[in-house]
């Protein structure tokens, strides 16, 4: 599948209720780029990512995955389409190995049904093969050799955030939505968290947006930032623009008073 797409996002706005998540959200993610959004809590951050992937329906806007109109399509679609994301709070199944997540990732990659399964054995098992050998290939990217066996439930939250990572690459993306990948991590796990995005980006090119409240994170990696604040966009550029912009500064400062 071509992984180097573009995001196109125009014109979009959200209500629940009284309550406007987004409100008129415009940007571009470029082919292979890696794109943060940042934003104090309750900024939107988070329904971006679920206007990107089908499970809330936008009130307006577009919102366009190379030539493919995402906007109206069912979540199953989207991800067929290649749109993998990591949940804030995780999204592995605690009592399945960490393998068995990676490879459920891989569902909707998978041609032979439940019942060609049981007949047309020898493909089935063929598929079988190829899939666990795409998901090891994930496993040694992330080096989470040590961890095949453990149920996902078990697994220190450093590495249940990589596993997360995990789950999510093992779909094969050509959009990769990052929700918090450093929640809650001590300063070595982000600095290995950074080591293991840098390198998914360099070996398999994924276009990526990070959210992120770690700002360290986001100067390191990002090639552009947006924040928004009360689901506005407030300002785009480098991180270092974002950063030192003062409108940026007082949207932080607002909500830590
Ligand atoms: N399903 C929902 N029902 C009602 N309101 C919602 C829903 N999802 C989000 N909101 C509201 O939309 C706004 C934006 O929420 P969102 O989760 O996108 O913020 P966020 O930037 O991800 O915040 P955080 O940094 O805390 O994760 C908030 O006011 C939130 O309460
Ligand atoms: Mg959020």
């Amino acid at each position: 599948m071509e992984r180097l797409t573009k995001l196109e996002v125009r014109d979009l706005t959200l209500r629940f209720g009284g309550v406007t998540a987004l409100d008129n959200v415009g940007f571009d993610v470029m082919a292979g780029e890696m794109f943060a959004v940042i934003g104090p809590n309750g900024a939107g951050k988070t329904s971006i990512f679920n206007c990107v992937n089908g499970v809330y329906k936008p009130q307006a806007g577009t919102i366009r995955l190379g030539d493919t109109v995402l906007t109206g399509r069912s979540p199953a679609s989207i991800a067929a389409l290649g749109v993998a994301r990591t949940f804030q709070n995780l999204g592995l199944f605690g009592n399945l190995s960490l393998i068995d997540n990676l490879m459920l990732g891989r569902h909707h990659l998978m041609r032979t049904g439940m019942l060609a399964g049981m007949f047309w054995w020898g493909r089935a098992k063929r598929e079988e093969i190829t899939h666990r050998a795409d998901v090891e290939s994930v496993i040694d990217l992330l080096e989470l050799g040590p961890y095949r066996r453990t149920p996902a439930g078990m697994l220190p939250y450093g590495v249940a955030k990589r596993a997360e990572l995990g789950r999510a690459l093992a779909m094969e993306p050509t959009l990769l939505l990052l929700d918090e990948p450093v929640a809650g991590m001590n300063l070595e796990e982000t600095e290995d968290m950074a080591r293991y995005l840098t390198e998914v980006r360099r070996r398999l090119g994924v276009t990526m947006i990070l959210v992120e409240h770690d700002m360290r994170l986001v100067m390191d990696l990002a090639d552009r930032v947006l924040a928004l604040d009360f689901g506005v966009p407030i300002a785009t550029g480098t991180p270092a623009e974002v950063q030192n912009d003062p409108v940026v500064v007082e949207a932080y400062l607002g909500g830590a008073a």
